[in-house]
């Protein structure tokens, strides 16, 4: 395993089971075997058992943009989860900037900001105020709060009037931008973003993706976000991770990934040829409804 610190990431051979089989010690004295009752009685095994990430291997340059693709319960955020040390890998490491999550989490947590899909505000509260609570939740120092979230407001083009204006008047994309914003405020050097874009309209999709593209040019911040938007993977990632049923099927730069599909019919593959190609699915979500 390459523990180099060239790399914000490594994942090596990371393994998540939920609904493990396992025999439920507990007792239940009204189903006791005394009874001569064997079902019920607190040691039957679980039967559903989900791997959601299946010896997953992967590394992340410092300055990447990552992307892992995937259809629904593919196991993108689980994979984000154990990352960070949100859950525990029931097998494998991960590493971030080469400090290992199970071993010592503390510093993992400190490299990373995880921004998930519903982005949690005080919707009454305006981003100011949103964006200074979170300061001072992640410690920053009181005389350059002002400061730092100024400035962070300001490179949301969030027009001075709006900066009051409580979040819920905002539209979702803004909201986005700012929950993207408030991950920085800890200055992570790793930022995972769990489907950024789910859900926005076209425009506000676009704006997040540049606000993304931006953090990277202008932060060095390497970025590690899931999607199931080929063509927001396709221009926004140096390079993709098509997972499926908790296994990376497929990892390459975009372009190279194209080139898996098959060409026999003229056009240009795409992405979701690749996806198709490789296992056998589409894939779509069903609540990506076109706005
Ligand atoms: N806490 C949990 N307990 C039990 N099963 C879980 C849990 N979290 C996830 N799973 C299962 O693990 C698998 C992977 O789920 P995960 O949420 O990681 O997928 P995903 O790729 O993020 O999907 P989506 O695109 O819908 O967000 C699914 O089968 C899911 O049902
Ligand atoms: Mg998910």
């Amino acid at each position: 395993m390459n523990t180099s610190i060239e790399y914000a990431l490594i994942v090596n051979n990371a393994y998540k089971v939920f609904g493990k089989e396992k025999k439920n010690r507990y007792w239940l004295p009204w189903k006791n075997k005394k009874n001569g009752q064997n079902e019920g009685d607190g040691s039957e095994k679980e039967s559903t058992v989900t791997i959601a990430v299946d010896h997953v291997t992967f590394e992340v340059k410092k300055g990447e943009i990552f992307g892992i693709l995937g259809p629904n319960g593919g196991g993108k955020s689980t994979l984000i989860r154990l990352i960070a040390t949100l859950l525990l890998p029931d097998g494998g490491q991960i590493r971030v900037f080469d400090h290992d999550v199970v071993e010592d989490p503390m510093a993992a947590q400190r490299m990373i900001n995880r921004v998930s899909v519903e982005a949690s505000f005080f919707k009454k509260l305006s981003p100011m105020e949103n964006l200074l609570y979170g300061a001072r939740l992640y410690g920053v120092k009181g005389s350059v709060i002002h400061e730092q979230v100024k400035s962070i407001l300001r490179r949301l083009d969030i027009p001075e009037k709006n900066i009051g204006r409580p979040m819920e008047e905002m539209s979702r994309g803004m909201q986005q931008k700012v929950a993207i914003a408030r991950a920085l405020l800890s200055s992570p050097i790793l930022l995972l973003l769990d489907e950024p874009t789910t859900g926005l309209d076209p425009r506000s999709k676009r704006e997040v993706q540049s606000f993304i593209r931006e953090l990277r040019d202008m932060h060095d911040t390497t970025i590690l976000l899931t999607t199931h938007d080929m063509v927001e993977a396709d221009t926004l990632c140096d390079r993709i991770a098509i997972m499926d049923s908790g296994k990376v099927v497929a990892l390459d730069k975009p372009e190279n990934l194209r080139s898996l599909a098959d060409r026999s019919n003229g056009h240009e593959p795409t992405l979701e040829d690749v996806f198709l190609e490789l296992t056998g699915k589409k894939l779509v979500k069903e609540t990506d409804m076109p706005i």
